[in-house]
């Protein structure tokens, strides 16, 4: 019988700079329902791949001093690198500067005007250039683009229109019909008023930059990148030229995966497209949730990118995966802390999972020579574990068709916690202890190595190099991962277990906090440097005008919203985990607050003691290798040492 086939899709990443931990989230969700639907008896085929062209690249292009195509070779070359690196087990890349795409975009680009969906016309309109999208008067916030919130700006262009206008009906009709459509109910919901208010006609071409797919008939207009990017989910299977068969197979996709600030181009304008162009609908768009950082969103300018490569060589690429599935519920956003990530790999993998499988690999070997023994004795716990044990599997199976991926590892988390607690139940060293409870003994171990083998093969699609090394270690590693063996209890006996490296040592948190924000500390300290050495080009170049030390101009406003504080330096000790740091609890007017400063090698905490100095009070808190800092003390730089700006007044006092 044939198999039933399942086509999932990422959204294309835009090259225009390394992805960070929030863009390989989707990745992971992804990787994790194609292996899923793999073991489950689905012929799967996973997309993903970058979205090449448009305006902002050709800029960053330009200010990195090479061609647009050099640029978004080296970006994704590092993104294929990082897939690789986290065996991400896509069937498809696609890059929207291949030929075979730009090829089809042409081609879809025709068929849509030829069908009249396509006409000429004059854009005026207000334009978010980092986001590349035009924004009416009412969608615009207050004069910002309503996905990013910066500024917007008036723009006109000849250009062409893709009549969006026609399938406003149809599309309500869509969204109201089918719950299935589009998830969660909320985007739903939001989408619907958005296409109620009435929708404008969407323009599809720009003539103001060249980096992008040519008008086939027109070539001074390039192709909107919209209109390009989400082409792709059927360009990468031939449409409408290819004759493989990949096509009529996969096509409609299953499911696209995305971010919720790109829903409304996935549940409106891609399937205006596929109306206008007679192709069926995609059964699903699923918009998740952002990752989110303490101070708000990632942003590389900030540097406060949480990056995946780092994570991923210090502590491994299923560590990783585990945290992202298990940390966060589909469709909502999360905060991304070093601490609860770290708390999860303690607690979950190395303590919960780890412990289970060393623990019983270890009995095994002790009491039965490393062979797991045929049950025998039956005991009281067995029957509530094997129940669990054997059914796991169809709970796991309903929250992946929810797409809930945490809940899935949650069910399969309450088999390994309920495993360990047969071991303090059915204490096999007491047991061992009495030669005639020997029977009872190997039905133990034999219960132990099945739950084990049933957990290593429901951890495969999420985790699957921990699933080989628990599979090595109960001696069944050559044998493939067959999802239906999670029904069985009678896979074990007879093999030889063999203990190997623990599979998620533990870690030590406060020192791999301390070092995760030593890390992060260092990268923004390196993107200021570069925001301040690029706003001194900019300068230079005519931009913002220059100051005496290459900082850009200010206005009164800006300056406002610094507050400057006298503080009195109560006490100073040296930062315990850094030679370079000094940690100082500082006065100022009723309240005490405590300041790191990197002054160590210019003063002794006897010279800071007692001071009146100028402090920063409206800093945004940070913690400096552990220790907390509320604030910035102010101090003069003449090139070769650090001198103290002091003061004779009170402490507490505003400086303005
Ligand atoms: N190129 C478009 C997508 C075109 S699809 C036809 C694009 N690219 S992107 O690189 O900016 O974003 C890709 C995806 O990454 C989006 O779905 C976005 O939501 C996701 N994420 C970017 N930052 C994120 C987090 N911090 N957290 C979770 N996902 C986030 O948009």
């Amino acid at each position: 019988m044939e198999k039933k086939t399942f086509y999932i899709t990422t959204p294309i990443y835009y090259p225009s700079a390394d992805l960070h931990i929030g863009h390989t989230y989707c990745t992971v969700m992804a990787d994790a329902m194609a292996r899923f639907k793999r073991a489950t008896g689905y012929d799967v085929r996973f997309l993903t791949g970058t979205d090449e062209h448009g305006q902002k690249i050709q800029k960053v292009a330009a200010e990195n001093g090479v061609t647009p195509q050099e640029y978004v070779d080296d970006v994704v070359g590092r993104i294929i690198r990082l897939w690789d690196t986290m065996e991400i087990s896509y069937d498809d890349f696609i890059r929207t500067t291949q030929d075979r795409h730009v090829k089809r975009v042409q081609a879809i680009f025709e068929k849509m005007y030829e069908k009249g969906d396509i006409y000429k016309g004059e854009y005026e309109g207000l334009y978010c250039t980092p986001c590349e999208s035009f924004w009416t008067e009412v969608q615009a916030v207050d004069g910002k683009c309503p996905d990013c919130g910066r500024p917007v700006e008036k723009a006109s262009e000849e250009a062409y229109f893709f009549r969006l206008s026609r399938y406003q009906d149809k599309l309500i009709d869509l969204l109201e019909k089918n719950p299935e459509f589009l998830q969660p109910e909320a985007r739903r919901n939001e989408m619907l008023s958005f296409l109620r208010q009435g929708l404008d006609d969407l323009c599809i071409s720009r003539s103001s930059f060249d980096w992008g797919i040519r008008v086939p008939s027109d070539p001074k207009h390039v192709i909107y990148v919209w209109l390009d990017a989400l082409s792709n989910y059927i360009t990468a299977l031939g449409y409408p030229d290819e004759q493989d068969g990949l096509f009529e197979k996969y096509w409609p996709a299953d499911v696209h995966l995305v971010g919720k600030e790109i829903v409304r181009f996935h549940s409106i304008i891609w399937p205006a497209m596929l109306m206008s162009l007679d192709l069926p609908l995609p059964k699903k768009v699923l918009g998740h949730g952002w990752i989110l950082l303490e101070g708000g969103k990632m942003s590389k300018s900030r540097g406060n990118v949480v990056d995946p490569v780092k994570l991923i060589e210090r502590y491994g690429i299923d560590a990783l995966k585990y945290f992202l599935l298990r940390e966060y519920a589909f469709g909502q956003d999360g905060l991304y802390t070093n601490e609860v990530m770290l708390n999860r790999l303690n607690y979950d993998l190395a303590n919960d999972l780890g412990n289970l499988v060393s623990r019983t690999v270890a009995m095994i070997e002790k009491y039965d020579g490393g062979v797991v023994p045929q049950p025998s004795e039956a005991g009281e716990p067995d029957e509530d574990l094997i129940a669990m044990a054997v059914t796991t599997q169809s709970r796991v199976e309903v929250c992946m068709d929810r797409f809930s991926f945490n809940l899935a590892l949650e069910e399969i988390w309450k088999l390994i916690r309920r495993t360990n607690k047969y071991i303090d139940e059915t204490e096999p060293w007491v047991l061992a202890k009495d030669e005639s409870r020997k029977p009872r003994l190997d039905t133990v171990m034999h219960h132990l190595a099945e739950s084990i083998r049933i957990i290593s093969i429901l951890i495969h699609p999420f985790i699957h190099n921990t699933s080989e090394k628990i599979r090595e270690q109960l001696g069944i590693p050559q044998e493939p991962v067959n999802w239906e063996d999670t029904k069985r209890f009678d896979m074990m006996a007879g093999k030889t277990v063999r203990r190997g490296a623990p599979i998620f040592p533990r870690l030590d948190i406060e020192k791999e906090i301390a070092e995760l924000e030593e890390m992060t500390a260092a990268s923004m300290a390196a993107a200021k440097a570069k925001a301040e050495k690029d706003a001194g080009k900019a300068a230079e170049s005519g931009g913002q005008k220059e100051q005496s030390d290459g900082k850009p101009e200010i206005t009164i406003d800006d300056f406002e919203k610094v507050d400057l504080r006298v503080g009195k330096i109560l006490s100073c000790q040296k930062h315990p985990k850094a030679d370079r740091l000094l940690v100082s609890q500082v006065r100022i007017g009723d309240e005490v607050r405590q300041i790191v400063s990197g002054v160590a090698s210019h003063y002794s905490p006897e010279e800071m003691t007692g001071r009146n100095v100028i402090v920063v009070a409206n800093l945004k808190p940070i913690r400096l290798r552990g220790e907390e800092s509320k604030g910035m003390i102010l101090f003069a730089d003449n090139g070769e040492r650090l001198e103290f700006v002091t003061t004779d007044a009170a402490d507490g006092n505003r400086v303005k």
